[in-house]
């Protein structure tokens, strides 16, 4: 894909979410060494650009970037320098393998926190391995690690499990944020479906959630 075509892209899924009502966007790209290789510097910089994109056709919305990063030896590393990506209250948005637990998980959470990080797990209610383990997510929340929901796992993009899992974080009231998880455009029309999930009006008239406190 071109640069343009990838503005141009970036341009229309902000602007179709934007239609839903959505005015303030944090987006956080992947980093992943192996898959993903993105350094923080290089996401800002390509962050300017479309905040000036936005200028210039005049989409009327916030724009910034963060990361959602991997938990890795990788992350560690970058963690270790103090080098990562935040967004509102020194918020650092990490993710979990999908086929098990990683074993540095606590060593990961104790050392964001000793550094004055606010980590937030994204979509907890991805990890099958956690599903018949719901004590874990409880004790997360205890530990102060905030949990974020995907949008579309509501929708039931995943499967029923995932759907019916996060249902349950919801209703034990552990989930405190809430992300699109849009990759495409595809994905704006599944957001649309979901707007009118019971579950995802409870948690917004809820005081859980804690997006509104993101924006800038
Ligand atoms: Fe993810």
């Amino acid at each position: 894909m071109t640069g343009l075509t990838l503005m141009n892209d970036t341009i229309l899924l902000i602007q179709g979410l934007s239609r839903l009502g959505i005015k303030h966007f944090i987006t956080t790209p992947h980093i992943m060494r192996d898959i993903y290789p993105n350094v923080g510097s290089n996401l800002l910089a390509e962050g300017e650009k479309v905040k000036q994109e936005l200028k210039n056709r005049g989409v009327d919305v916030t724009f910034q970037v963060a990361a959602e990063y991997y938990l890795d030896d990788h992350f560690m590393g970058l963690l270790s320098k103090r080098d990562l990506l935040t967004f509102g209250d020194n918020y650092v948005l990490f993710e979990l393998s999908f086929m098990q637990e990683p074993p540095i998980l606590q060593e990961a959470i104790f050392e964001m926190q000793s550094a004055g990080y606010k980590p937030i797990l994204a979509h907890p209610e991805r990890y099958l391995y956690y599903h018949n383990s719901f004590e874990v997510y409880e004790n997360l929340h205890k530990q102060g690690v905030f949990l974020q929901l995907n949008l579309n796992s509501l929708a039931g993009q995943y499967s029923p499990h995932v759907k019916k899992t996060s249902e349950k974080l919801i209703e034990c009231q552990l989930i405190s944020f809430l992300g699109s998880d849009c990759h495409h455009l595809g994905h704006i029309a599944l957001s649309e479906q979901v707007l009118s999930n019971p579950y995802l009006k409870d948690l917004i008239s809820s005081d859980n959630l804690l997006n509104h406190t993101l924006i800038q």
